[in-house]
């Protein structure tokens, strides 16, 4: 695997690809890799010639008071996983390069609507910090596909959004959730977590299966399995962020009516956010 850091080099190793004809496969990340992005370069690997990720902790897309400078940069580490997954070249721009006029003086992308719901009425600003560098990325790589994981599953939508609203030539795909065997989604923010933190945080995704039972066997009154999956959480060691039965389509507040449904769930366990989803279909 070939590690790059500049644009120009990108642009010149990533032409000659192009020019033999290869589909370019890409996979962004934040670095502090685990299996679940792994998997993610599997899947690009069988969607594509040529597998591209990058590892760059956006500023962007935190607010102030969150995990930036805290973010863990495993490098060295993460280069050994994705080389040892077959990845072809790695993308790990500085802020510089990414940024070269400074944040405050970026041009950004705002995908309206679906970035000020869940995640974004929690963390303003972020989704605009993701569409904002993942476009970039797009720029910068020039993927024919992108894959991004399902856990993020609002993430997924704004990418999607913002692809089809600015006319990207990029197949964006979404990935299964990667989980532990106790069912907790796996995430770099799990690191946060102590013993006995992590003993509690399967919770989460148990309670999302409960909720999709009541869903399944026919239970509509979604705002009382919203209140008691939150009773339950706040009772099993979470503090509340939001937990949401959404229509799939666009994610607003699902009716009794809707067929294809995601719940999105996000708490506070100690020092980390956790979220994770359940995708239903009735
Ligand atoms: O999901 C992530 O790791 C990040 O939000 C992404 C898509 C790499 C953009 O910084």
């Amino acid at each position: 695997m070939i590690t790059i850091h500049t644009i120009a080099e990108l642009r010149a190793a990533l032409g000659k690809e192009r020019f033999k004809g290869k589909r370019i496969g890409f996979v962004p990340t934040m670095g502090n890799l685990h299996e679940g992005h792994l998997q993610l370069i599997d899947q690009a690997k069988g969607s594509s010639d040529v597998v591209v990720s990058s590892i760059f902790v956006n500023p962007l897309q935190f607010g102030a008071g969150e995990d930036l400078d805290n973010y863990p940069r495993t490098l060295q580490e993460d280069q050994a996983k994705l080389a040892s997954r077959g990845c072809d070249y790695l993308f790990a721009p500085t802020d510089a390069e990414v940024y070269p006029h400074g944040r405050e003086a970026q041009t950004q992308v705002e995908v309206p609507v679906i970035s000020d719901l869940y995640c974004g009425a929690s963390r303003p600003g972020h989704f605009r910090g993701v569409a904002t560098v993942v476009t970039k990325l797009f720029g910068m790589v020039q993927p024919d596909v992108a894959i991004f994981g399902e856990k993020d599953f609002q993430q997924l939508m704004v990418i999607r959004r913002m692809t089809e609203d600015l006319s990207l030539p990029v197949e964006i795909q979404g990935s299964p959730i990667a989980r532990s065997e106790n069912g907790l989604a796996l995430s770099s923010r799990n690191g946060y977590l102590s013993t006995e933190e992590l003993a509690i945080a399967p919770a989460l995704n148990q309670i999302l299966r409960d909720s999709e039972k009541l869903i399944l066997d026919g239970n509509s009154d979604f705002a009382t399995i919203e209140e008691q999956a939150q009773s339950r959480l706040e009772s099993a060691g979470f503090k509340r962020d939001y937990y949401a039965i959404c229509r799939r389509s666009d994610l607003q507040p699902a009716g009794a009516e809707d067929r294809e449904l995601v719940i999105l769930a996000a708490a506070y366990l100690g020092p980390a956010r956790l979220i994770d989803n359940i995708q239903i279909n009735r």
